[in-house]
């Protein structure tokens, strides 16, 4: 047995995970960052968005990894919504000011950016537009082979498609299931959206579930009734297995830990698959992928550490990528 493989049998035993799943987890960020969302790089290796520094970390998919600061933007307090586009390597990432004294964000302060590598390595961002409209700009995603983004409003309650070749930035989805509660402490609508099986899911927070709805991305204005795919849930972001259309949810307090729910059980309540309330493995999960050539079988987690301390600003740490094996 190596040394390596005896140190996760010792991890899995001193941190068991409801129904034992084995979690393991990158070194933590620096004090103070809010880890907000994911993207896979082709290697395997993982960009991760920080909303509280104006930051892009890569992480290498390994127990332990230190988390290495890719790249740091100007003129904005944050960075949240990160999506691969059509090109391999090339990614879409989203900026902005929002506090989370207030848990506001600022109008007008958010912009979209393209990510590129240059062969040695060095990132190379440009700006591509301004997204003056949105409220609150969260999940994005691509839709394959065409020059459109979909872009979730958490505050305006809508879903928006951006055209990165004619910059035109229209309504794509308005329904009543993407709205937040103006009452709400922290108002926060539609999250997390993805294309999947021909559907488009998205999860809506002060609602409580995540829903779908038959599209292909391409339609210039989306109409329908979504079907809920799960409910109730703290849901953030999640992500589909676009085999079989399971789902897991990234699940904030006071859950802390990721729900799943199978495709027969729809409409249900997710299972808390890994975290749980009464652990600290996955506090504050904000976001869920799939590891390279691991759909189904292993999760990429962001975990803030628990969200209280950004409130606070008495920072607890323990923002980091953990690794939930499934199998
Ligand atoms: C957003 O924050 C940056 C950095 O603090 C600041 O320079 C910029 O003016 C802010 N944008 C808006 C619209 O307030
Ligand atoms: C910074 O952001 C503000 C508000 O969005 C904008 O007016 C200004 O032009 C930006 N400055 C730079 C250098 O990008
Ligand atoms: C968490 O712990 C409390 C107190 O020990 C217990 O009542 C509760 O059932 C536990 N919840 C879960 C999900 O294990
Ligand atoms: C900061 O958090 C720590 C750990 O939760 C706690 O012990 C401490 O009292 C807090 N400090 C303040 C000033 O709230």
């Amino acid at each position: 047995m190596s040394t390596r493989k005896f140190s996760l049998w010792l991890l899995a035993i001193l941190a068991p995970a409801v129904q034992g799943l084995l979690i393991e987890s990158s070194r933590d960020f620096p004090l103070g960052s809010e880890v907000e969302n994911l993207a896979l790089r082709p290697s395997g290796s993982v960009l991760a968005t920080v909303y509280t520094f104006p930051q892009i970390y890569e992480v290498a998919p390994r127990p332990n990894s230190t988390p290495k600061l890719l790249y740091t933007f100007a003129n904005t307090t944050g960075a949240c919504g990160i999506a691969q586009s059509s090109t391999p390597d090339v990614f879409f990432v989203i900026t902005g000011n929002f506090s989370f004294q207030t848990f506001t964000p600022t109008p007008g302060s958010y912009a979209i950016h393209r990510l590129s590598f240059e062969k040695c390595g060095t990132p190379i961002v440009k700006k591509i537009a301004a997204l003056g409209d949105i409220s609150q700009p969260n999940g994005i995603t691509a839709v394959p082979n065409t020059p459109y983004i979909l872009i979730a409003d958490s505050r305006g309650g809508l879903i928006y498609r951006f055209d990165t070749k004619t910059l035109q930035l229209t309504t794509y989805f308005d329904h009543p299931l993407l709205k937040p509660f103006p009452t709400a402490d922290v108002r926060f609508g539609v999250n997390g959206i993805k294309l999947s099986r021909s559907y488009l899911y998205f999860s809506s927070t002060n609602q409580q579930l995540v829903a779908r709805i038959k599209a292909t991305g391409s339609e210039k204005v989306l109409k329908g009734s979504p079907e809920i795919v799960a409910s109730p849930t703290p849901a953030d972001d999640f992500i589909v297995n676009d085999l079989n259309g399971d789902v897991y949810i990234a699940q904030a307090d006071t859950i802390n830990g990721i729900g799943f729910v199978s495709k027969d059980a729809y409409g249900s309540a997710p299972v808390t698959i890994a975290g749980g309330p009464n652990t600290t493995a996955l506090l504050g999960p904000t976001a869920v992928i799939w590891a390279k050539g691991a759909v189904g079988k292993t999760l990429l987690v962001s975990a803030t550490g628990g969200f209280e301390q950004f409130y606070t600003q008495n920072y607890t740490g323990g923002g980091k990528v953990a690794i939930v094996h499934l199998e």
